[in-house]
C-alpha cells in the first residue's frame, strides 16, 4: 500500500514517491457537509489543485504579499543558526512543501539524511521533488502525497535518524487555534522527544497591510479563491457560475485572522454531486482563515501543545516570525 509508486534514480539523486492521497470520495463528503452548514464553508486545503498551486506560487511573487519574501529573508539571514539547532543527518519532514523553494535556503547547511516533503498536490509535489533532486545531488527524497492536516503515517520510518520538521509559510494560520494545538501535538508525536520543529508564523500588524496582502491589485488572490469553484465543478460535477461569485477578504481584529469568502452576487441555486444548494444575494462561502499571532501568543499555543519554544527569528519590521520548537 505504501510502496513507492515510482523510483526515479540515477547515480546522484533519488526520488521516491508515496501516494497516500485523499480520495475523491473524501473531498465530495467534505464539500457537501461544508456547503450544508448555516455559514457555508469549504476547506482551504482544496485550493491546491494544479491550477491553484500555480496561482498560489503567483501570490507569493505579488508586491502586496509580504509573507513569502519576508520569511525567505529570515531563512537566508539566520539559516546557519537554524541548521545548527535542527542538527545534521536528520529525517527532515516538510509539511505542505509546495514547490520546495524555502527548504533550499537550509539544505546545504542542514545536510539531512533524508528529505521528506509532504503535500496534497501530487503532480506539483513530484515535479518539485525532481527539481530539488537535480539541484542537490545525493539528497535522498521521499515525497509523500498526503493531507497533512489529517493523521498520516510516515511511509518510511528511518528510526536511525533524529527527526526534524519544517512547516513554513504560516500555514499554521489556516487552523483555528484549538485545532492548531491538536495539530502541533500530532507533529510532536511524530518527531519524538528532542525532535525540533522550525515553523513560520505570520505576525499581527497594521490592518491595511494585512488587507492589501489578501486583496492584491492584479486580482491573483481573487482568481485563487474562485478557482475553488472551478475545481469543484470539474471534480464533483457541480455547476457553480464562477461569474456570479466574487472574492472578499478582510482582517477581523477581534479574532486576529484574515477571512476569505466567496460572495454570491445574486440569488442562485447550485448543484453539487446531485445535491442542490441555495444562495441568497450577498450570502458567502467562507473559504479560508489565516490567523496572525504575536510572538507571545504563539509561544503559549506551542506550549499548550507540548513544545518548548527554543528560539525565534523575525525581520527588522516584525512582519513575520520563524520559531524553533523542541518536543519535550
Ligand atoms: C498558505 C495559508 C499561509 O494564509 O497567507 C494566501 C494562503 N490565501 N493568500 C495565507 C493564502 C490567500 C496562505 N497560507
Amino acid at each position: 500500500m505504501n510502496a513507492p509508486m515510482s523510483n526515479l534514480s540515477d547515480s546522484t539523486s533519488r526520488v521516491h514517491f508515496h501516494d497516500l492521497k485523499p480520495t475523491p470520495a473524501d473531498m465530495r463528503a467534505e464539500v457537501l457537509s461544508g456547503l450544508a452548514l448555516p455559514q457555508k464553508r469549504l476547506s482551504p486545503k482544496f485550493f491546491y489543485d494544479a491550477a491553484g498551486s500555480r496561482l498560489f506560487d503567483a501570490i507569493c511573487e505579488l508586491p502586496e504579499y509580504y509573507p513569502t519574501r519576508t520569511e525567505i529573508g529570515i531563512l537566508r539571514r539566520h539559516g546557519a543558526e537554524m541548521a545548527a539547532r535542527l542538527g545534521r543527518d536528520a529525517l527532515l519532514i516538510e509539511l505542505g512543501s509546495g514547490s520546495s523553494l524555502k527548504i533550499r535556503t537550509l539544505l546545504t547547511a542542514l545536510r539531512p539524511a533524508v528529505y521528506m516533503p509532504v503535500d496534497i498536490s501530487g503532480e506539483h509535489l513530484l515535479r518539485s521533488a525532481q527539481d530539488l533532486a537535480a539541484a542537490f545531488p545525493g539528497l535522498i527524497i521521499h515525497a509523500v502525497c498526503a493531507d497533512y492536516s489529517a493523521a498520516f503515517v510516515l511511509p518510511v520510518e528511518h528510526h536511525e535518524h533524529p527527526r526534524a520538521a519544517f512547516f513554513p509559510g504560516s500555514s499554521i494560520g489556516n487552523f483555528e487555534p484549538p485545532a492548531a494545538t491538536r495539530f502541533l501535538k500530532r507533529v510532536g508525536e511524530v518527531l519524538g522527544p528532542g525532535g525540533r520543529l522550525l515553523i513560520g508564523v505570520d505576525l499581527v500588524k497594521d490592518i491595511r497591510r494585512l488587507d492589501a496582502a489578501y486583496n492584491d491589485a492584479d486580482g491573483v488572490t481573487a482568481a485563487f479563491n474562485l478557482n475553488l469553484l472551478t475545481r469543484i465543478n470539474r471534480e464533483l460535477g457541480a455547476d457553480f457560475d464562477c461569474g456570479a461569485f466574487r472574492h472578499d477578504a478582510f482582517f477581523d481584529v477581534g479574532q486576529s485572522r484574515i477571512e476569505m469568502h466567496l460572495v454570491s452576487t445574486r440569488p442562485q441555486r447550485v448543484q453539487v454531486a446531485g445535491q442542490a444548494f441555495d444562495f441568497a444575494e450577498g450570502e458567502t462561502i467562507h473559504t479560508e482563515c489565516s490567523y496572525k499571532y504575536r510572538v507571545d501568543g504563539f509561544h503559549a499555543l506551542a506550549a499548550e501543545a507540548g513544545f518548548i519554544a527554543e528560539q525565534v527569528w523575525t525581520d527588522a519590521d516584525a512582519l513575520f516570525s520563524v520559531h524553533c520548537l523542541v518536543w519535550g
